[in-house]
């Protein structure tokens, strides 16, 4: 690197972490980072273990400007409860407003197109203030009011994050739906939430691929009788549009006032709704509050990125899932950083899109997921090394656990050694992360998510309900006082609510769905958590307790295995072995080396785990059925190895990977596994 340019960006090549010098794969923080960062001292836990009441009512009096005080800090009725009854404030007011006076010429977001001669789109905190207010004011113009929900069918593109925080401005609640979803998905979502508004585009731009939008939705807007329906012209497609029902997004904010003002909103009005898939039948509609959840956003950004206001953040999350939410969108703004959008895929043109954007950019902080990670890797790192990454200064990594060969590689490649890794760990269910390490305390321990945040009373339950040992597996659970972002409700289906968080250990305790292991090692007296993976992925093999993540890791750590799904399969006598689907990295041919592969698969899991864990059987695939957030789904595994049908595939965004599995676990033809699906 040169001096000029580490002289122009002041922290450029600074080394964050350092490792432990006894336990190989610990980091810690060093001095720069430990000066940094806004936390550093590991009392801040005990502070918060001892009245969490207390720590939530300071913290969020100091993360956000409230209209008016709450009269009561918490409230607690099992299921329900309820942080800072009767405050009022606005997300959008605490994302704009009060940084026009010291950032009004700040980027607040930046916008990379994905075509590569098209110029990006720079909006500063004024800018988006002001377009946030026209646009508030068009919505009330069309009769959309507080309470009122909008669904969005939008992609990554600037007039996204200005509808979503108009609607927050006004009070009305938005509902958006991934772009990889369906029309069908749309409607299902607009008819269960009453809106009568969609938002979308003509289209927009992902592989160098126009990928229409607004066209695609005719059927479904006559369907549900949509009253309105806005259309961000973002790629000057000739579109059809209905008079009287749609409307431009330019021409709705053409001529409106520059000032809406924000409504107050009660700290437990809902801010918005986002559906996510449960363990069966439909999404469910999760309920987000106005106050507690935007001062959770604004906390947990600035505790687990330690965003700083100069800085800018990379999160690669669409604006479809939650983290797109609270760290995409939200948490950024409320610091009063910059947030960086991306329309489109990080290998258009080619698989260094990322790494470009980067450094044209000089991001500080970049948060993804382990699955992006995984197949970014299993591209030649060529890619990546040949990138200026200096002014990278924290990465964090969400979605699934991530493999110690991942973040390996993610820490050194793309991190180049120097920054630690943030393993967040959360659900569109708690709206903000709850186990993370902070940059300013540490520790980073590859595949271990972390400590609960402070003032989280996160817990490792066994069957009987008892918390378990350090060192011992079970169900992880909050206890209360819950975390003050966590959902209120399920819309519109509060048995729902009831049976899928609160009925496992009974209605006071909040059951997250997912296995992990309370591990040897804690900071600030709080035990560093391991995720293994929802609950239903866990194996019992002969009565023991296994962890498909575990058997994964331990598989993923040979260097030709870029990918690995393991599943249980029947057993007569152990009641169930482990299954592996396993993609390998390109180039090895499974004719010729599948023999030795699978015995050395075998052996690595017994080296690592134990005899009990040797997989029965391996299968190399190519693909492996997996939600849009990338995870992979287990339930079409097993179902196929249990010759099941295989149910709903709406939520696979690769059905196609399907036949071949079936193949290779002994369907004969497509017909044979057509007859699985239906
Ligand atoms: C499920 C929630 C949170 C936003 C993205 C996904 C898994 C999430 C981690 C992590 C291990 C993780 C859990 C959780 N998960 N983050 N860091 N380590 N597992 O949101 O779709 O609501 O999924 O994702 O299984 O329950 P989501």
């Amino acid at each position: 690197m040169s001096k000029s340019f580490e002289k122009q960006i002041p922290d450029a090549g600074k080394k964050w972490v350092e490792e432990d010098s006894e336990k190989e794969n610990v980091y810690w923080p060093n001095e720069n980072m430990k000066e940094k960062a806004w936390i550093s001292d590991p009392d801040i836990y005990k502070e918060a273990r001892e009245d969490p009441k207390s720590f939530w009512s300071e913290k969020a009096k100091e993360a956000i400007d409230w209209f008016k005080d709450w009269d009561k800090v918490e409230e607690w009725d099992p299921p329900y409860f309820n942080w800072f009854i009767g405050g009022e404030t606005n997300l959008a007011y605490n994302c704009l407003d009060r940084y026009l006076k010291d950032r009004r010429k700040q980027a607040a977001l930046i916008w990379e197109p994905e075509p590569i001669d098209e110029h990006e789109r720079i909006l500063t905190y004024q800018d988006l203030y002001r377009e946030v207010n026209k646009f508030a004011n068009g919505l009330k113009e069309l009769g959309i009011e507080k309470g009122d929900a909008v669904t969005f069918w939008m992609p990554m593109i600037p007039e996204t994050a200005i509808a979503a925080l108009a609607c927050q401005r006004i009070g009305a609640w938005h509902s958006i739906v991934y772009t990889a979803f369906s029309p069908a998905s749309v409607k299902d979502r607009m008819e269960d939430a009453g809106s009568k508004t969609l938002i979308t585009a003509d289209g927009f731009y992902r592989n160098g691929q126009l990928m229409e939008l607004k066209d695609k939705t005719s059927k479904i807007i006559k369907e549900v009788d949509a009253e309105n329906c806005i259309v961000a012209n973002r790629a000057g497609s000739d579109i059809d549009m209905k008079d009287g029902r749609d409307h431009y997004f330019s021409d709705l904010v053409e001529g409106q006032d520059l000032w809406c003002e924000p409504e107050p909103l009660g700290a437990d009005d809902t801010s918005f709704i986002l559906y996510t898939s449960g363990t069966t039948g439909k999404p469910k509609g999760i309920q987000h509050s106005c106050g507690a959840y935007t001062a959770q956003a604004a906390l947990t950004t600035k505790w687990v990125f330690d965003l700083h206001p100069e800085e800018v953040f990379f999160s690669t999350a669409d604006i479809g899932w939650i983290t797109g939410h609270s760290y995409s969108l939200y948490g950024p703004l409320l610091n009063g950083g910059t947030t960086l959008w991306y329309e489109g895929s990080p290998y258009y043109p080619e698989p260094d899109r990322w790494w470009k954007i980067i450094k044209k950019y000089g991001v500080n902080i970049f948060y993804t997921a382990p699955t992006a990670i995984r197949a970014l890797r299993q591209r030649e790192d060529k890619w990546v090394g040949e990138h200026e990454l200096s002014t990278l200064r924290i990465l964090g990594s969400v979605g699934e656990p991530i493999d110690p060969d991942t973040w390996e590689w993610f820490f050194e490649k793309v991190g180049g050694g120097r920054c630690p890794i943030v393993d967040t760990y959360w659900q569109t269910e708690t709206g903000g992360i709850l186990l993370s390490s902070l940059p300013g305390i540490g520790p980073f321990v590859p595949g271990v998510a972390g400590p609960p945040l402070p003032g989280i009373q996160y817990d490792v339950l066994n069957e009987a309900g008892e918390p378990v040992e350090q060192g011992m597996s079970g169900k992880v659970v909050q206890k209360h006082p819950f975390g003050i972002g966590m959902l209120r409700g399920v819309y519109k289906a509060p048995e729902k609510y009831k049976a899928e968080y609160w009925s496992e250990f009974g209605d006071e305790i909040y059951f997250s769905g997912d296995g992990g292991k309370k591990t040897d090692m804690s900071i600030g007296g709080q035990v560093l958590i391991q995720i293994t993976g929802r609950i239903d992925d866990v194996l019992e093999v002969s009565g023991h307790r296994l962890g498909t993540a575990e058997i994964e890791d331990a598989i993923t750590e040979l260097d030709e295995i870029v990918e690995v799904a393991v599943v249980g399969k029947p057993h007569e006598v152990k009641g169930e072995v482990p299954a592996v689907f396993a993609i390998t990295k390109e180039g090895i041919e499974i004719k010729k080396h599948g023999q030795e592969l699978e015995e050395k698969i075998k052996q690595i899991v017994r080296e690592k785990i134990g005899a009990v864990a040797t997989p029965e059987i391996v299968y190399f695939v190519t693909d492996i059925p997996r939600t849009e957030s990338g995870k992979i789904i287990r339930r079409f595994l097993k179902s196929l190895l249990r010759d099941e049908k295989l149910g709903d595939m709406t939520t696979a965004s690769n059905p196609e990977s399907l036949e071949e599995l079936a193949r290779k676990v002994g369907y004969e033809g497509p017909e044979d596994i057509i007859s699985q699906t239906t």
